[in-house]
């Protein structure tokens, strides 16, 4: 290969890996994707000029015009994209890239000459690509709210095992038997995408985000493969790299939703089974409302407090008013933190995200782990838009869907203020206890509506 052509994609891959490292923390993460964005772009302009690819003028005209059909939408796109519609978007875009696997994959198979080698790496392409398309659509489709109920087939785990098992086993009758008609590689296609949906469609409430970090991952497994089949290093290291991230992310989800990958792979998936047939407890009781001068009374005599952001903030895009709140409480001597759940609003690092918007003080934001032992020493827990992260049935209800998942304990700070519009469920579609908690009261409103009146009824005070 050219050598002006492998030190380009060495210096791709270095943008990658370095472009990730700074994604760790909000402060750097903005920089670090436009880094890694750069050598991305170094690597097509390279590979468009450097490859040496026997084409015409009128290929070349092909490829420039894909380049900027693609470029615009995934532009006017990503710039239109609402913050709370992020993971549809994800989806989307593993989507797509599963679908350039496994259209790659069927490419090469027409041209394949035999190898056993490039015959198992392009039928990897092909299934792992067409699974990832169809099972991001679905996803796509749930999290839209197009799809809305979870179907589940009879016995659908041991249905989908047996369709992975038998994809697999046809593969592998295809790389023994030199199969080389086009027929069969279509059969394997559409067993991937008959997969991917029933692998997905059953899935539901609190386990989804599992689920598209886990497509992610195989989205980059997919571009890794067409990297080997196209002895591609950069292509090769990409996929890896978003291989292996995204299968940290689905790990780490997994702890955070008390999942493990076994079970996340094989079976025992989706969020609204309960355990042993049983109903899980409907909450019963009475509530306690507040109005918005009761809580900046509470809020302007306590001593500490902590916000618990939830996927409501972000519908209320109330990031700001909360950001006024915070300093206004802290130049009156009231100690302040956010209290951030790793699946709190709707995409992994969503209230990292929301609040650096607006510059909130990073070590302002304490983790679960962190900030949990803190409430019980918390005059106020000021809960805005976050249902499911907060709710006790994690820890107490062994029959609750959420059974199990680490939650934020602000039942254990000495007073509680909940805010949303109505007594409506969050993601996991269950009733929370914690509103019927003596110490708790209801400031009912919307998040921004309602952060607004408290910093004037506070600044009046
Ligand atoms: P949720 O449990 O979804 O609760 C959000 C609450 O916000 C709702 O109960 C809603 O109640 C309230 N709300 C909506 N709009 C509001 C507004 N304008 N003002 C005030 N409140 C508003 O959120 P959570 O506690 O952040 O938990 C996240 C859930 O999403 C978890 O179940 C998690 O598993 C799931 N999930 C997470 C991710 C990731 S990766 N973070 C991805 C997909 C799903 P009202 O309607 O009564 O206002």
């Amino acid at each position: 290969m050219n050598i002006y052509l492998s030190l380009i994609y060495l210096l791709a891959t270095v943008t990658f890996i370095y472009g990730l490292k700074l994604l760790g923390h909000p402060e750097t993460a903005k920089r670090g994707n436009q880094i890694a964005a750069s050598g991305m772009a170094l690597a097509i302009a390279g590979t468009i000029l450097l490859h040496g690819l026997e084409v015409s003028g009128f290929v070349y005209g092909l490829i420039g015009g894909a380049i900027l059909i693609g470029a615009i939408i995934g532009y006017v796109i990503a710039v239109k994209v609402k913050m709370t519609k992020m993971p549809e978007l994800v989806s989307l875009f593993n989507g797509f890239g599963g679908a350039s696997a496994a259209l790659i994959g069927l490419v090469e198979f027409g041209q394949n000459t035999g190898n056993t080698n490039q015959t198992i790496t392009i039928l990897a392409a092909i299934a792992i690509g067409s699974l990832t398309f169809s099972g991001s659509m679905i996803a796509w489709a749930k999290l839209n709210g197009t799809l809305w109920k979870d179907i589940r087939l009879p016995k659908y785990n041991l249905i989908n095992n047996i369709l992975l098992l038998a994809i697999i086993a046809y593969a592998v009758y295809m790389v023994i038997s030199g199969s080389s008609g086009f027929a069969f590689a279509l059969i394997l296609l559409f067993g991937g995408l008959i997969y991917g949906v029933l692998l997905v469609i059953p899935i539901g409430g609190a386990d989804m985000p599992v689920v598209i970090s886990l497509l992610n991952s195989l989205t980059g497994i997919a571009a890794a493969i067409t990297g080997i089949l196209y002895d591609n290093m950069v292509m090769l290291a990409g996929g890896i790299l978003v291989g292996s991230a995204g299968l940290i992310l689905t790990y780490a989800m997994c702890e955070a939703m008390n999942r493990s990958l076994v079970n996340v792979m094989f079976g025992a998936f989706g969020g609204t089974e309960v355990s042993g047939g049983e109903q899980h407890t409907q909450t019963q009781g009475t509530i306690k409302k507040a109005s918005v001068s009761d809580v900046a009374i509470l809020m302007n005599y306590a001593q500490r407090v902590i916000f618990v952001p939830g996927y409501g903030l972000a519908v209320a895009q109330a990031q700001h008013a909360i950001h006024e709140l915070e300093q206004l409480l802290e130049n009156r001597g009231i100690e302040v933190k956010y209290a951030i759940h790793p699946v709190a609003g709707r995409m992994p690092g969503h209230m990292n995200v929301l609040l650096a918007e607006t510059n909130v003080e990073y070590d302002k934001l304490a983790e679960m782990e962190d900030v949990n032992p803190e409430f019980q020493n918390t005059d106020v827990a000021f809960v805005v838009g976050a249902n499911d992260v907060v709710n006790p049935a994690a820890r107490n209800d062994t029959s609750s869907p959420i059974y199990g998942m680490p939650i934020l304990d602000v039942d254990h700070a000495k007073q509680i203020i909940v805010n949303k519009r109505s007594m409506n469920p969050g993601y996991a579609g269950i009733d929370n206890e914690l509103f019927y908690n003596q110490k708790t009261s209801m400031l009912f409103g919307d998040a921004k509506a309602i952060i607004q009146a408290l910093v004037t009824e506070l600044k009046g005070m």
